[in-house]
């Protein structure tokens, strides 16, 4: 593959994939990202010119998406709206741009026959009790809980569909809860990192006992690079780590490297709608590609990631304060 195409390409997981790429493939990227509040241009900033294009535009706009898909070899799909909160808040542009947009891009994949990666989450699969000694695999049924899950379940009917019926030479990732450097301080690591670094109170939702299965975004780059390169058309591949924990130990680790008391914790109103747990079993991806993750270690992973964010307060503090008055306004 000569040419790919990354949709959200500057977006927290998109640009790591960028990176990735440049990094382990000789491939030229054009990145398409609408630069929604969500994205970080920065993260592209020192990459190639010859090697990286920015196209700045819609995934839901045909007459932008057609001439982009028509000139390369496969499109890797991240762009979303992708922050449960705000689905709760305005579920309409998660509809817009996760469905509208996912299938605007495949109707141009089939029209010009291209390879797609399209780019999910393990929140299709709605939860998990906290003592289920299930994880999530390929064959889990769609479930999803929020208008953010049930947009991205949506997008991945939308490409089966589009495999089955009209032979879109198609693969889906579905990952767990990505962390790294880059992310918007409006996730639930970075906002307590930086909550911590300002002085303030880490905030739990609910009783803070909810699990995610933590991987680092590195990690999902490596995984999806591999599907592309030799994933099997029509499968779907789950991406994780081995890395569950619960809110209040990823919010104890935190306090425990800027030397503060967990006694500062404070517990806020629960999220609607709350997926309790999130589990990722994915022995498909690496007995049949022989894919493994480099970050096995999920405290060493978070320290740097604390470390990146106290480097890098120039890019986070512009946003702080809107952020948390956006959840202050309703009671997070
Ligand atoms: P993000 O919100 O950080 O980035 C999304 C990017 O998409 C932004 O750059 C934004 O500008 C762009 N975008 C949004 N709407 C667009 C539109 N209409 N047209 C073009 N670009 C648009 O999200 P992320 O956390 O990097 O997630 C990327 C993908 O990975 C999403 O599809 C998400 O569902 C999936 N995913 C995320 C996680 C996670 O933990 N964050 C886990 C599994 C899967
Ligand atoms: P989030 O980063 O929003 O990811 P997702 O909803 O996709 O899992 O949240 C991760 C977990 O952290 C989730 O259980 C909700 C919780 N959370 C808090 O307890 N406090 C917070 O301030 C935020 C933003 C999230």
């Amino acid at each position: 593959m000569d040419r790919i195409l990354v949709t959200g390409g500057a977006g927290f997981i998109g640009s790591n994939f960028v990176h990735h790429v440049v990094a382990h493939t000789d491939a030229h990227v054009t990145v398409l990202d609408k630069l929604t509040y969500a994205s970080t241009e920065e993260s592209l900033a020192g990459l190639p010119e010859d090697r990286v294009t920015l196209v700045v535009g819609d995934i839901a706009e045909p007459e932008v998406v057609e001439p982009l898909v028509a000139g390369v070899d496969a499109v890797v799909h991240y762009a979303a709206e992708s922050h449960n909160d705000n689905s709760l808040e305005d579920p309409g542009p998660f509809i817009r741009t996760n469905v509208v947009g996912t299938f605007t891009l495949l109707e141009a994949a089939r029209k010009h026959d291209k390879r797609f990666h399209h780019v999910s989450t393990d929140e299709v699969y709605g939860d998990l009790e906290l003592d289920d000694p299930k994880r999530f695999t390929e064959d889990t049924p769609y479930n999803p809980s929020s208008p953010y899950s049930a947009s991205k379940a949506g997008s991945d009917h939308l490409v089966r569909a589009w495999v089955r019926s009209f032979g879109v030479r198609a693969t889906i990732s579905n990952c767990s809860n990505n962390y790294g450097p880059w992310q918007h301080i409006e996730k639930f690591i970075p906002r307590q990192i930086t909550e911590v670094i300002d002085g303030r109170r880490p905030r739990l939702y609910g009783d803070g006992l909810n699990v995610r299965d933590w991987i680092h975004t590195e990690d999902h780059s490596s995984a999806v690079l591999a599907i592309l390169e030799r994933g099997q058309i029509g499968e779907t591949y789950l991406i994780g780590a081995d890395g569950e924990k619960n809110n209040l130990e990823v919010v104890q680790a935190i306090l425990r490297h800027f030397g503060r008391s967990e006694d500062e914790i404070e517990f806020v109103r629960d999220r609607a709608g709350h997926d309790r747990r999130y589990a990722i079993e994915s022995g498909k991806l690496r007995n049949q590609l022989g894919w493994q993750p480099q970050y096995a270690d999920f405290d060493a992973g978070l320290q740097a990631t604390i470390d990146w964010y106290a480097a890098n307060e120039a890019w986070w503090r512009p946003h702080k304060d809107a952020v948390e008055a956006s959840y202050a306004a309703k009671g997070q």
